[in-house]
């Protein structure tokens, strides 16, 4: 059964979005996701919301439920998922208060379970790590939002050094997070088309000459503009892409998947 067809799962600062909403909580085979999911309506569609970090910021980024998360919501019937977090920016052209929509993610985190297949051979297309389509509605939600660029996510719960972070714009990329993967890896495991929304809070460190990013500063960043990214995700669910037939989900058609996705 169907209970929601699209998800928001709302990053640092980011813990409501429905006004009303009835609760579901859900169990999954990887334990407890982040928080009940809150389910209500926005321009007449059903959707889910997940606090990534939890209701109280319970979860670092290294130990959000990232496997009980995906799988939670697409429990729910969940096919598309709107990721607002948030991100240091790397190179000059991006500056605190943009929102950018990546199209390419570097994976440099090394504690997580990654994935949901444990046995078999099932190995995801990954070249493209966000869904086009519904990357597309969000830039098309808003003339300021930028798109394109590199989000390269890092371990954490630490900021980077300045020689990380000179390397990471060195190596061309732009944007710099905790919680991009293995989500979006997920998602697309889960058959679900997946889209990050980026709203840069900081120069991180290798950027600037001051002291490094801190974490008030990423914190009340995302608090100014909480507005700002709730219109964007009302005015992008008024415009949603229909998921029938994109690759997110065809990408399995004839492969024995060898873990349970639940619908
Ligand atoms: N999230 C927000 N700002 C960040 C930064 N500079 N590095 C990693 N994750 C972040």
């Amino acid at each position: 059964m169907t209970v929601a067809d699209v998800a928001v799962i709302g990053g640092t600062g980011f813990y409501a979005f429905l006004d009303e909403y009835e609760e579901h909580t859900v169990e999954t085979p990887y334990g407890a996701p982040s928080a009940p999911i809150a389910v209500g309506t926005v321009a007449g569609r059903s959707v889910a919301f997940l606090p990534r970090h939890g209701l109280h910021h319970d979860f670092p980024p290294h130990a959000i439920p990232y496997r009980a998360n995906l799988w939670a919501l697409r429990s729910l019937g969940v096919r598309q998922v709107l990721a607002p977090c948030a991100v240091g920016g790397l190179r000059p052209e991006v500056a605190p208060g943009d929102i950018v929509v990546p199209d390419q993610l570097v994976d440099r985190t090394y504690r997580r379970i990654p994935s949901y297949v444990e046995t078999g051979a099932v190995h995801l297309p990954f070249g493209d790590p966000y869904c086009d389509r519904l990357s597309a509605a969000v830039t098309a939600a808003d003339p300021v939002i930028t798109s394109g660029g590199a989000m390269v996510v890092i371990e954490g719960p630490r900021f980077s050094t300045r020689a990380e972070s000179r390397s990471y714009a060195e190596s061309g990329w732009s944007l710099i997070n905790m919680t991009g993967h293995p989500e979006a890896a997920l998602a697309r495991e889960m058959r679900q088309c997946y889209a990050a929304i980026a709203l840069v809070t900081d120069m991180d460190a290798g950027a600037e000459s001051g002291e490094g990013v801190g974490q008030e500063e990423v914190f009340a960043l995302f608090k100014a503009n909480l507005e700002r990214l709730t219109g964007i995700l009302t005015r992008t669910i008024e415009t949603l892409p229909d998921p029938d037939g994109c690759s997110c989900s065809t990408w399995a058609d004839g492969i024995d998947l060898t873990y349970d996705v639940p619908s």
